[in-house]
């Protein structure tokens, strides 16, 4: 069991917006969080990267990674698990770089923070982008000289040669067109197929979700209302809510997953 959690409750003052009683994740499995907007689906993201507390939430219950209970942390011990242990992509990747440096400066400077050797740091950039499927010669360029898809798989690349245990993807294709989406989906599970990398991936999209996750997650008003393997989510569903979610996606009624 690679990542842990019980009785997880996010808190803005007496309001929960969050509350999952059970998440289990295997190494290189792919969990899919589905739901409606506000859900909570990120501010579960936002708690189990240990980041809540930066906009006044307030968290309860048990994050177990690797065997280590997260929720003791303190601020510093926290910075050290992000980024080493647990990583997080986002809907806007180049929001998150640094605008001012060129993206070769920004990866070096990523693996030296996380304890990389510098004697291997070039190897493992090179071995990153590769894997991604990007040319190195993306690193001399700024975060505004490359797409948003290229941005996205440079973000990949960074978790790819940081090693993390847990990726958490929170909507990382919901600003790409069809077939860029596509090809971030396919990096992901590169990514899970060559380091093993446990993923917990968030759409509104349950037919993108379909394509990648093992089991699926479906919250709604911060509460879990269905959890089980994808197959049985998608195809015996329990729940009229879930049932609405697959029924607003005509492409993947009937389809065998
Ligand atoms: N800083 C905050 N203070 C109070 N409530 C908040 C705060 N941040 C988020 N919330 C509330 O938490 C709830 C869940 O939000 P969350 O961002 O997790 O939804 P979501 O499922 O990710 O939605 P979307 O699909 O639109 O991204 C929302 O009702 C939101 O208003
Ligand atoms: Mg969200």
């Amino acid at each position: 069991m690679i990542l842990d959690v019980r009785d997880l409750r996010v808190a803005y003052g007496k309001q929960v917006v969050a509350h999952v009683p059970e998440l289990r994740l295997e190494a290189g499995q792919v969990l899919g969080i589905a739901g409606e907007s506000g859900s909570g689906k990120s501010q579960t993201a936002l708690a189990l990267m240990g980041l809540t507390r930066y906009s006044g939430g307030v968290v309860s219950g048990s994050i177990v990674l690797d065997g280590r209970d997260l929720t003791v942390l303190t601020h510093r011990q926290w910075r050290e698990v992000r980024g080493r242990e647990i990583a997080m992509i986002l809907q806007s990747p180049r929001a998150a770089l640094n605008p001012t440096m060129k993206l070769g400066s920004l990866f070096e400077r990523t693996l030296k923070l996380h304890g990389v050797a510098r004697a291997d740091r070039r190897q493992r950039m090179e071995q990153s982008l590769s894997e991604v499927i990007l040319d190195s010669a993306i690193l001399d360029r700024y975060p505004h000289e490359v797409s948003g898809g290229q941005a996205q798989r440079f973000a990949i690349a960074l978790v790819a040669a940081l090693r993390v245990k847990v990726l958490i993807a929170d909507e990382p294709t919901s600003a790409l067109d069809v077939t860029v989406q596509s090809e971030v989906i396919e990096v992901l599970r590169g990514l899970r197929e060559r380091h093993n990398t446990s993923i917990v991936f968030i759409s509104h999209d349950l037919a993108v979700l379909s394509e990648l996750a093992d089991h699926l997650m479906v919250m709604r008003n911060g509460s879990v209302v269905e959890q089980g393997a994808t197959e049985a989510v998608i195809h015996d569903s329990q729940q009229d809510y879930t049932r609405d979610l697959i029924a607003a996606v005509p492409s993947i009624r009937g389809r065998a997953l």
